[in-house]
């Protein structure tokens, strides 16, 4: 049997409200953990910035930045990135992080961003320019991890 690839005529990449990104971080990054655990400190501070890949209602990709710090210097933190199963590798998650960094760069004075990258989302990130910036580290809930920045020019 062959799977039909996913409509993305009707898909839009726009700001979004930490509500409607909350479910789709939850299924994707938080399975089987309470909705709680989806929800992130900061999410609703003014400077945070949220984005989704979406068709009317259904977000099928999101991403945040929190303000933060890397090493004393201030520093967008990227976190709960994320595409629906389903659409995975269809250039959601290039174009949801673009948008993001885009925003950080034309919004906010801040040009360094970071974030903890699950090591199988690696090269996802070096193709938008991330490096690696320490050893692996295990979150026990997550698995493996690295941390990863990015310098806006
Ligand atoms: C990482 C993630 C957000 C990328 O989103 P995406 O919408 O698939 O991103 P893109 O389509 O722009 O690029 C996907 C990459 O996956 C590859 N890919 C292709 N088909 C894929 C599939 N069915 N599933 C996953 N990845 C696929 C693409 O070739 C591309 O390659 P690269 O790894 O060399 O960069 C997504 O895979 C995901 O949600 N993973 C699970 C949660 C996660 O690990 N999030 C990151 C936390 S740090």
């Amino acid at each position: 049997m062959t799977t039909e690839p996913p409509d993305l005529s009707a898909i839009i990449v726009r700001r979004a409200t930490p509500q409607e990104i909350i479910d789709l971080r939850w299924r994707i990054l938080r399975q089987g953990l309470p909705r709680s655990e989806a929800i992130f400190p900061g999410d609703e501070l003014a400077t945070s910035l949220h984005f989704a890949a979406a068709a009317g209602d259904t977000v099928l990709c999101c991403a945040t930045m929190h303000l933060n710090q890397w090493e004393s210097e201030p520093a967008y933190q990227l976190r709960g990135m994320a595409t629906d199963d389903g659409y995975r590798g269809c250039g959601l998650g290039s174009r949801v992080l673009e948008a993001l960094q885009s925003a950080v760069f034309a919004e906010t004075p801040i040009r360094l961003l970071w974030c903890n990258a699950r090591t199988p989302a690696l090269s996802f990130y070096r193709r938008q320019g991330w490096e690696v910036r320490s050893d692996m580290f295990h979150i026990p809930t997550a698995g493996p991890h690295v941390k990863m920045t990015r310098r806006l020019t």
